[in-house]
């Protein structure tokens, strides 16, 4: 099967082809003008300037030959030399049967299957989650979720901070207390602050986190028990967080798990000439002649020996190597590491850790701001707790909802409704932007019911499912599954099918870009098709069955593609509200 575009290029390619030209050039898109047209191709204008002919002349024998095609309604040149386009509505609901016909909509047709790892979460062990961790959590798992959707095997790992400096410094200062393990998640979060700032005042007691780091990673037992007991509590305290916004990983390793990597790693880098000391420490330069701006060489160890970030994400791409092989590689972190990123990515070709071929991409986002247009703070001015921003959404969700008076549902119903829309608002909220551009956290924007908002969205659904309950009460009986797709009686109607038809091609495309913000443009395009289409139409009380049926049928489509949207963007969907 092939998306409806791809079909209006094969015939479209066609033409082109009897009339002399390349087939190429009949690539047909969506409009851009949609006030002239559904479907446009612009391939004329480009031949024409190569083979210096007249574009609109090539349009026009092109147009000419589609004369009497069923398949359009119209196919028209325009000046200079663009090919306008309507499809035919017999076509149209065709296309949309064979869409509805496949479990994704037909989106993961024609796709060239890769093994992709994701790697994103990237929190420190024994930190709590704050809202430095949401957008890598967020984006990160819609990735995974695109990827899989499409086809593609796809890995999510954490990879967690559990190797560095502030392991050493818990332990140093759980010794100090005299405890032997840490008790809870409670006393982990309140001692690695205050570890952390004793170091920076205390020289003494900073040797002690590094001889402690130093121990750890030299697999010293007291330290590695020590150690095991932080993980356990951690992770599963991260678990728990994740959960609620609906974030789940394959794997859960960490940078501990490069360790055993690393000294091979290095002996062969050093052997095979790629790493070189410079002021003490082992470096691979790593830069390139095309390059406008200098890039450092990578640091592969300190001059004291240890192992940085650098050295761990090389051996993890060893490890991952090792295990997986995967034919591409995304790191959903922070922009600020590109940099890191950019090092790490040229060493691991340069040396051939990973093949010439293997994808190493760093999908860097931006930060979440608050409405001062700073990172986003608490009150006090204190890092904000993954936790409470999620309770406080939710809650102010609640109100919300309990302050309207037409909600039929109990108090608990609320709050559990409220508590899936909060999480949605707040995933479509940081979603909907461009990854790597900063944006402002507005609870008042985000959980509104109005305008592009995860919650709009959700009203929207739950509003395709009351009709489709209403129905099945009015007409007791009726199998809504055996409903065939009519052709459109509005324009309304039609525009909501062409939206619809776009599903499989935005798919695609918004995932080679890596960009989930596409996806929740296209929904938020849909909900207005949709309430738009609803607004003209009468579905319940309309008397002509077969109309009534065509329409449910409609109704149920478009609920499924905005089930699978959601789904890839890992919002929970709401029943009622
Ligand atoms: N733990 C790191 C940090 O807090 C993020 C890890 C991202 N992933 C990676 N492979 N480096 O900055």
């Amino acid at each position: 099967m092939n998306y409806l575009t791809d079909k209006l290029s094969e015939i479209v390619g066609q033409a082109f082809e009897d009339a002399g030209f390349e087939r190429e050039a009949g690539k047909v898109r969506f409009s851009d003008r949609p006030d002239l047209c559904e479907f446009q191709c612009n391939g004329a204008m480009a031949l024409a300037k190569r083979e210096k002919k007249n574009p609109f002349d090539i349009a026009e024998t092109v147009a000419a030959a589609l004369k009497g095609n069923e398949v359009f309604s119209k196919a028209e040149a325009v000046r200079p030399g663009f090919l306008n386009f309507n499809v035919g509505d017999a076509f149209l609901v065709d296309c949309l049967k064979e869409m509805d016909r496949t479990e994704k909509c037909g989106a993961d047709q024609d796709i060239k299957h890769e093994k992709i790892m994701v790697d994103y979460g990237g929190p420190n062990v024994a930190k709590p989650l704050h809202i430095g961790h949401l957008r890598a959590a967020i984006i990160g798992e819609s990735l995974k979720r695109m990827g899989r959707f499409l086809g593609h095997e796809v890995i999510g790992d954490i990879h967690l901070g559990d190797w560095g400096l502030q392991m050493g410094l818990i332990i140093a200062e759980l010794k100090e207390r005299g405890k032997e393990f840490p008790d809870s998640i409670s006393e982990l979060e309140e001692i690695y602050p205050f570890a952390s700032e004793k170091s920076k005042k205390d020289e003494a007691f900073r040797e002690k986190a590094m001889e402690e780091t130093f121990k750890l990673q030299h697999g010293e037992k007291q330290e590695t028990d020590i150690w095991h007991r932080i993980m356990e509590l951690s992770v599963a305290d991260l678990k728990k967080n994740y959960e609620k916004l609906n974030v789940e990983f394959d794997l859960w390793k960490g940078e501990s798990d490069a360790d055993p990597y690393i000294a091979d790693m290095v002996k062969r880098l050093k052997d095979e000439g790629y790493a070189y000391e410079s002021e003490g420490a082992l470096v691979v330069d790593v830069t390139d002649e095309k390059d406008s701006k200098e890039i450092p060489p990578c640091m592969i160890l300190k001059s004291d020996g240890a192992a940085l970030y650098t050295t761990t994400d090389l051996a993890t791409l060893v490890q991952r190597e090792q295990d997986y092989a995967p034919d591409r590689i995304i790191y959903v972190v922070d922009k600020r590491q590109s940099l890191h990123f950019e090092q790490v990515f040229r060493t691991a070709k340069k040396t051939g850790i990973v093949p010439e071929s293997t994808i190493l991409e760093h999908l860097g986002f931006g930060t979440m701001n608050g409405k001062d247009g700073k990172p986003f703070k608490t009150r006090e001015g204190g890092v904000m707790r993954l936790e409470i921003l999620i309770s406080d959404v939710q809650e102010e969700m609640y109100k919300k909802m309990k302050s309207n008076e037409n909600i039929n549902l109990s108090d608990e119903e609320i709050r559990e409704t409220a508590g899936i829309i909060a999480i949605a608002a707040i995933k479509y909220g940081d979603l909907s932007n461009q990854a790597s551009k900063d944006y402002v956290f507005d609870t008042d924007k985000f959980t509104s019911f109005e305008g592009n908002t995860g919650p709009y969205i959700m009203y929207t659904m739950v509003r395709i499912k009351s009709i489709l309950r209403k129905y099945a009460e009015k007409y007791e009986g009726s199998d809504i599954e055996s409903f065939e797709l009519k052709t459109p009686e509005s324009p309304e109607e039609k525009a909501l099918m062409l939206k619809l038809s776009a599903f499989g091609t935005m798919m695609r495309s918004a995932f080679s870009e890596l960009a989930p913000h596409r996806v929740c443009a296209y929904i938020y395009e849909l909900a207005n098709e949709f309430n738009r289409f609803y607004h003209v139409t009468k579905v319940i009380t309309e008397e002509d069955r077969e109309k009534r049926e065509g329409w449910i049928a409609l109704l149920s489509f478009t609920l499924k593609v905005f089930s699978c949207s959601v789904e890839v963007l890992g919002i929970k969907e709401a029943e009622r509200m």
